[in-house]
């Protein structure tokens, strides 16, 4: 067993936790306030190849591992998850998808420039009415010869405004059910597509999440994704591995909200002394470190076995309850370390446990990922 990140890991977590503190963390509260998507950053990111990070070279990515990615959602995740998240789709939700089940001709055309951040995906499964129930999709696509013609609403789609390319998952087939649906490739600016106004949100303020409604889209046959009904297959599979990016965010916020916690908890003085020296506020940071590591592990343990070509549906799953819940408890824990001075937002813990929350419901809510988990235990 080796508990020791690589080299070449530990310059790429350095890097993202340079470009966290000096490129996200000024303005974090403002984007915030202002729901302002962080396109600048987003920008940077690409040039850094944050944004295509398992993609192989030849097709512009940065050929890295699973593990590294982790190493970059968590440090990003510990300032800014509004930031994140766009990392955590596009990587693991579009260009993975693209890369493994695309076509040559799909891969030139959409995953080169997805890879080098030139241009941001989304991934568009949800809907109105089929959330937690991916299966009962109302998004129709008719098969018209050399198109398809696509019809219905997507809900809550992360980069909804600001992606450039959009991966839809539509029924084509419901006789066959959950056979009968397929995975697109829509492009931005395609005649009936519209993109709905952005969604006020609790947390990840900064990030973009819209309704996308489709009327008559015509979708070329080519921008079908795998064999003609492998379209919820492919949801599943590409949000396997999303899970654990979503896991990686989820341990970013805590350590970040940790860290404030704990500084802070050295300084502010209560009854002559550091109100760390309290046994009260001294056992929190116990709980909290020792949670935090605990999810580090899954998390990470998640990611290895993907490096390592082995199963990790149970694993991620697990990585994201777990440290989706450990996301909220440190946050809650850290704003009540800070007192009155939690509530305000200059001290940034109850932004970050706003954010939190957002982890134990999208990529699957905890009552999801304990169905898999369950489902995995008892087969
Ligand atoms: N890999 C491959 N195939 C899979 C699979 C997996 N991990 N999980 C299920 N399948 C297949 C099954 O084998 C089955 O196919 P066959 O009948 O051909 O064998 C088919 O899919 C249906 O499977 P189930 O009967 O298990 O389906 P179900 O209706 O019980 O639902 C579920 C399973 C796990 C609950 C699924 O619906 C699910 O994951 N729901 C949550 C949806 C979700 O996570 N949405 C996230 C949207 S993206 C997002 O949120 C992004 C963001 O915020 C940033
Ligand atoms: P529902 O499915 O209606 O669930 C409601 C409640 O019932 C939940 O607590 C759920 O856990 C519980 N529940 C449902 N079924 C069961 C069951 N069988 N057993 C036990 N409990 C159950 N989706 C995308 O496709 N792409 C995106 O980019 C994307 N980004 C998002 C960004 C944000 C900010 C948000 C809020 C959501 C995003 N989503 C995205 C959607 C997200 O994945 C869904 O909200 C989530 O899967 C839950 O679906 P729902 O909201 O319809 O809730």
């Amino acid at each position: 067993m080796q508990f020791q990140l690589s080299e070449e890991q530990l310059m790429i977590q350095q890097a993202a936790r340079d470009f966290a503190q000096h490129e996200l963390k000024p303005g974090v509260i403002e984007r915030d306030e202002h729901q302002k998507f962080p396109a600048e950053q987003v920008k940077k990111l690409g040039e850094l190849g944050f944004l295509g990070m398992m993609v192989d070279e030849k097709y512009h990515g940065s050929g890295l591992d699973a593990l590294s990615y982790v190493l970059v959602m968590e440090e990003l995740s510990k300032i800014d998850a509004s930031a994140s998240v766009v990392v955590s789709v596009n990587n693991s939700l579009v260009c993975y998808g693209l890369e493994a089940y695309g076509t040559e001709a799909q891969k030139e055309k959409y995953l080169k420039p997805l890879a080098s951040g030139e241009q941001i995906g989304a991934f568009c499964l949800s809907e109105p009415e089929a959330g937690s129930d991916a299966t009962s999709q109302q998004t129709t696509a008719e098969d018209k010869g050399d198109y398809y013609l696509l019809n219905g609403t997507k809900n809550w789609i992360t980069n909804g405004s600001t992606a450039s390319v959009y991966l839809v998952i539509a029924q084509t087939d419901r006789s066959l059910k959950h056979r009968g649906i397929n995975a697109f490739i829509v492009e931005k600016g395609m005649e009936g597509f519209t993109v709905g106004p952005k969604e006020n949100k609790l947390g990840i303020r900064g990030s973009d999440t819209n309704s996308l409604m489709f009327n008559d889209v015509k979708v070329p046959k080519e921008n079908r994704i795998g064999e003609d009904g492998f379209g919820f297959k492919f949801a599943m599979k590409t949000l396997e591995g999303g899970r654990i990016g979503i896991a990686a965010q989820a341990l970013g916020i805590a350590t970040g909200a940790y860290e404030i916690a704990l500084e802070y908890a050295k300084q502010r003085k209560s009854f002559g002394k550091p109100i760390a020296d309290h046994q009260a506020i001294a056992f929190k940071l116990a709980d909290m470190a020792t949670q935090i590591e605990a999810a580090r592990m899954l998390v990470y343990k998640a990611a290895w076995l993907k490096d390592q070509g082995q199963p990790y549906t149970l694993a991620g799953s697990m990585a994201k309850l777990y440290a989706s819940k450990v996301a909220m408890d440190v946050t809650v824990e850290a704003v009540q370390i800070h007192g009155g001075y939690g509530f305000v937002k200059e001290y940034h813990v109850e932004r970050m446990m706003r954010d939190a929350k957002i982890t134990q419901i999208y990529e699957g809510t905890s009552e999801i990922q304990k169905m898999v988990i369950s489902r995995e235990v008892l087969k």
